[in-house]
């Protein structure tokens, strides 16, 4: 069979006569770049996926799962196992619109800026020729339910066939996406794992990536992300943080609505009330698990439209509206068990891409937090192939930022609206982190202002989902500093903004599941009986009034006893979990007035002096 070629090269699958002319027009771009050696349009096929799993289990890449339907798993070069929010870059003509210019002498933490010039000499010494050898994948997909108003498109080219089995689980790609797209615009999205063919040096456990000359780059006048070298899902499936949160959130200040790094649930209460909130914590503290969270109260219903990204927007009554813009989870494993996420265990049975997790002898998955799990007579190879692993072992199993990848409608408690085109009404927005001292478990700001403030001034101790090691408590405004593509300050100010005459302000909340005790133990047991935290959230929301709340200096905290604790395994220490200790708060105001006009500088919107003043007021007479 004689096959069709594009630009001189065979395209071994798919009609490149058919693709809209914007996108045939980004192709041949791509192709005269990066000289693939082969082209495949991707239908989004079941048949087609199982030809990327053949290709990749050929290629060492993944292994089969037999205990488990239509799983893999995926090991990466252990120099690939986060995102790198060092060599991430948003390129602007000007600086600060990207990132404010911080004090003098201070280091900018808010984000990394290019030049466009710099950015070509960049690309020039990436792109040309780096999918020689290797077949470049051209994918159309849907960000958000397909006939949204809310709902973007996004084309990728990527020579990453573990990219285009993620890809096809985390957006709606494929054929249908191609027929409706039509002339519509379209976000630009190109990634190469960066080692074309023949190899220079020989890949570490047989996963391309170029670490050296890693860059994720993205352009938000043109909505275009440049990825390099780097094949873990952050970087590499460009639905994701890339275009649903850095360009999303651009668009989204240019259209007037809100791209953020939040999980959507609807709670349904006893008396079979239901209502939607949003919950923004940065990676790793808690989104995918407080989306697919089991009540432990009776009578209480949890039900998830998304665990990592909300597109917001006021509809024409003044309802905020969420949609989640993805199709699937990309979840962090370890911790992940029957008792701490039964939903999330059931649901990655079938058709999920696991990466960096430890295989099992009986062909199934092991993670730190699965050993009461694990058969008898059962033997463990670590993430890292080291065989006969044994708890208690030096390194861990799984890597900490290993993950699953599976498709939202496999989860028993998915939300019967979740695709709806209108999105679901928002009643009140989460913020949170991890905060070990000082932070109660919550509390509710004064008014929309004092919540963008809170939003403003989240911190957390890192975690292993980025470059970061240790726990020492980092500021991540909005949960959303490695994701922020615009000047924080303007942020901050497109916030404030949203506060409109006609439009139904949600509450704003505060929460930490993770506070402890002197002996370093968490205070509140997290988890399922978080439902006890958004009950009192909710029963804040509701138009009947309750006497559950008292004014405190950090805003509106529970009154002693509003919050269900019937049934709770262990008595927690009420007064310990809502202590507000003076001096650790003091110097958290000098901090957080530190952070931001030392960051944000110039830039940053008065009213925040104004709620930093009023903070420490508040305090001072506490
Ligand atoms: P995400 O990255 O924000 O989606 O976070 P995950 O939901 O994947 O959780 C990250 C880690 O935090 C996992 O190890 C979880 O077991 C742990 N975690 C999640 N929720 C809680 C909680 O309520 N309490 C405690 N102590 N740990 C939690
Ligand atoms: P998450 O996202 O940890 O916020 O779920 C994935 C990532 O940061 O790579
Ligand atoms: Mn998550």
């Amino acid at each position: 069979m004689k096959l069709v070629s594009f630009k001189g090269v065979p395209v071994v699958r798919g009609n490149v006569d058919s693709l809209p002319r914007k996108v045939l027009t980004f192709l041949e771009h791509d192709v005269e770049l990066c000289q693939p050696a082969f082209i495949h349009i991707c239908d989004g096929s079941d048949e087609e996926n199982r030809l990327m799993l053949d290709i990749l289990i050929a290629e060492g890449i993944v292994q089969p799962l037999p205990k488990y339907e239509n799983c893999v798993l995926a090991h990466t070069d252990p120099r690939d196992v986060a995102r790198v929010e060092s060599k991430t870059f948003i390129s602007t003509e000007s600086q600060r619109e990207a990132i404010p210019v911080p004090k003098p002498g201070v280091k900018g933490q808010l984000g990394n800026w290019m030049s466009p010039e710099d950015l070509d000499v960049a690309i020039k010494k990436r792109f040309p020729g780096c999918m020689k050898g290797r077949t470049l994948y051209l994918l159309a997909y849907c960000m958000g339910p397909m006939g949204s108003p809310l709902s973007k498109f996004g084309i990728q080219a990527t020579d990453s066939a573990y990219v285009v089995a993620c890809m096809r689980i985390m957006t709606r790609m494929g054929m249908q996406v191609l027929d409706a797209m039509g002339d519509s615009d379209f976000v630009r999205c190109l990634h190469s794992v960066g080692c074309p063919l023949p190899l220079k040096e020989p890949l570490r456990r047989d996963w391309p990536c170029n670490p050296d000359l890693t860059l994720i780059a993205h352009k938000t006048a043109t909505n275009e992300v440049m990825s390099f070298g780097s094949g873990y899902g952050g970087n590499s499936l460009l639905g994701k943080k890339c275009f649903s949160l850095r360009i999303g959130s651009a668009i989204a200040r240019r259209e007037g609505w809100l791209a953020e790094h939040m999980l959507i649930v609807g709670v349904t209460n006893p008396e079979g009330v239901k209502r939607y909130l949003v919950a923004a914590f940065p990676s790793q503290c808690g989104k995918t698990n407080l989306a697919m969270l089991t009540a432990s109260l009776p009578g209480y219903k949890v039900e998830c439209v998304g665990d990592d990204i909300a597109w917001m927007r006021f509809d024409e009554k003044g309802q905020l509206r969420a949609i989640n813009p993805e199709n699937g989870f990309f979840g962090v494993c370890p911790g992940t068990n029957n008792k701490t996420n039964p939903i999330a265990m059931e649901t990655i049975q079938r058709n999920t891409v696991f990466t960096n997790v430890a295989k099992t002898s009986d062909g199934g998955v092991f993670w730190e937090g699965l050993e009461e799990d694990l058969p008898k007579g059962v033997s463990i190879t670590s993430w890292l192939g080291e065989e006969n692993w044994q708890p208690g072992s030096e390194r861990p199993a799984a890597h900490p930022n290993s993950r699953f990848c599976v498709p939202a409608c496999q989860c028993p408690t998915i939300d019967p609206n979740w695709e709806d085109p209108a999105g679901v009404p928002i009643d009140a927005i989460i913020f949170g982190g991890r905060r070990p001292v000082g932070v109660p478990l919550v509390y509710e700001s004064l008014n929309w202002q004092h919540g963008v403030f809170v939003g403003a001034t989240v911190s957390s101790e890192a975690t292993t989902a980025a470059e970061y090691s240790g726990h020492e408590v980092m500021h991540d405004p909005f949960s959303s500093r490695p994701f922020l593509s615009y000047n924080a300050g303007n942020y901050i100010g497109h916030w404030l903004e949203m506060e409109k005459p006609g439009c139904k302000m949600p509450k704003i909340f505060h929460v930490n599941w993770f506070r402890r005790d002197s002996k370093g133990k968490f205070l509140w047991p997290g988890f399922g009986d978080n439902i006890r935290v958004l009950d009192w959230i909710l029963r804040r929301c509701s138009d009947e009034k309750e006497d559950i709340a008292q004014m405190s200096p950090v805003g509106f905290i529970p009154k002693k006893g509003s919050i269900n604790m019937e049934g709770l395994e262990n008595p927690v220490d009420w007064n310990e979990l809502f202590d507000l200790p003076k001096d650790f708060w003091m110097t958290e105001v000098d901090n957080i007035e530190k952070y931001l006009t030392d960051q944000i500088n110039e830039d940053l919107p008065p009213e925040m002096l104004k709620e930093i003043q009023d903070l420490r007021q508040r305090f001072s007479q506490y």
